[in-house]
């Protein structure tokens, strides 16, 4: 079918049969390689919906008030020297942990994929694990904490070493020409959107969370509690973007969705969780912030499984665990009516819902 425009003396025939086969060649991987970013027609709806959820979101780290924050931190009395340690370990894990994230999204993921609404929604993932490194920039120069400890953080503690070289080996075994018409180079990219999406962001994040959160919770740090409840709020979508891009390159790649590959996926879930209890108990090797390390390394157990089945793969439990951290499940559900921005975040909400393409049309 072709469309015509007779525009004074010139004619232009515009063949939509092109467009329409442009988008039967959108696939996660593999699809037709151009560098325009035609979004529409779209084929990956979800995708854009993302994308727009994402920056319906946006927020800024100097927009968090910080005064109670120096001032507790500044106060032998106002916090205890294990609520400190939590704090310089979840600057110091996050710091790093944020990068290597961003870096495998634009380095690897974004860069494989060949839709474009997905390099889209990818683009802004990047973007916002860099809204989280600036956070902790901001929470670290505002409580005057030495940067270089934290640098040094993962360096020198072991648990945090081996939980980034976990995430980083599955990254750089994907830094090199690819042929993506290989199932093993597909399965590559699977496992590492699985471990990225469901293990990393998905599970290892959730010990310090619900650390720094029962902080918050206690009234200690509201601006780091804060700024760690927004980050919380577009982790979920990271995982949920990371969960759709692995069932949509299992359903159009099923010869990668085996057995066998399906345990080896549960098997990196496994050590992911592993490696975040040994982290927990570094985090918190006395009780404190009113729990125990235990709770936390159940909380991990209950999370990684409730990942797992979200993925479509069997939990690691054969009984159905139960949250023991309950009251962190209403902390993370952060709605923009709770929000502390005010003006601006009210005008962010009306930037975005000026939708460019009706929900109908995608
Ligand atoms: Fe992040
Ligand atoms: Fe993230």
């Amino acid at each position: 079918m072709q469309s015509t425009y007779t525009i004074g003396s010139r004619t232009f025939v515009l063949d939509k049969a092109k467009a329409e086969a442009a988008l039967a060649a959108k696939r996660v991987v593999g699809g037709r390689e151009t560098l325009s970013f035609n979004l529409l027609p779209l084929r990956y709806g979800w995708a854009y919906e993302l994308y727009r959820t994402m920056k319906a979101n946006h927020w800024e780290p100097e927009d968090v008030q910080m005064a109670k924050d120096i001032e507790q931190w500044r106060d032998d009395r106002a916090l205890s020297e294990i609520d400190r340690w939590i704090v310089r370990m979840g600057v110091g894990y996050f710091s790093a942990a944020e990068g290597i994230v961003g870096d495998n999204v634009i380095h690897v993921v974004r860069e494989l994929v060949t839709a474009s609404e997905l390099k889209l929604v990818l683009g802004r993932h990047a973007h916002e694990e860099n809204i989280h490194a600036d956070s902790l920039l901001y929470m670290i120069a505002s409580l005057g904490i030495d940067p270089h400890e934290c640098e040094a953080m993962f360096d020198d503690v072991p648990s945090i070493v081996a939980k980034n070289r976990f995430v980083t080996d599955v990254s750089h075994a994907l830094r090199r020409d690819l042929d993506m018409t290989d199932p093993e180079a597909v399965r590559l990219l699977a496992r590492n959107i699985f471990v990225f999406g469901q293990c990393m962001e998905g599970t290892q994040f959730y010990g310090l969370f619900g650390m720094i959160l029962s902080l918050y919770r206690q009234g200690k740090l509201p601006g780091i509690g804060t700024m760690f409840r927004y980050t919380l709020r577009d982790e979920s979508n990271h995982i949920e973007l990371f969960r759709r891009l692995l069932s949509e390159l299992a359903a159009e790649n099923p010869g990668i969705w085996t057995p066998a590959f399906k345990d080896e996926l549960r098997e990196l879930m496994r050590e992911a969780v592993a490696l975040e209890q040994r982290f927990i108990e570094d985090c918190l090797p006395v009780e404190g912030v009113g729990l125990s390390a235990e709770d936390f390394t159940q909380y991990v157990d209950y999370i990684a499984d409730r990942r797992l089945a979200s993925a479509g793969l069997d939990p690691l439990h054969h009984v159905a665990l139960e949250n023991p951290l309950p009251w962190l499940a209403e902390l993370m559900d952060v709605r923009k009516e709770t929000n502390f921005f005010e003006g601006r975040v009210t005008e962010y909400q009306k930037a975005s819902s000026l939708a460019l393409v009706a929900d109908e049309e995608l």
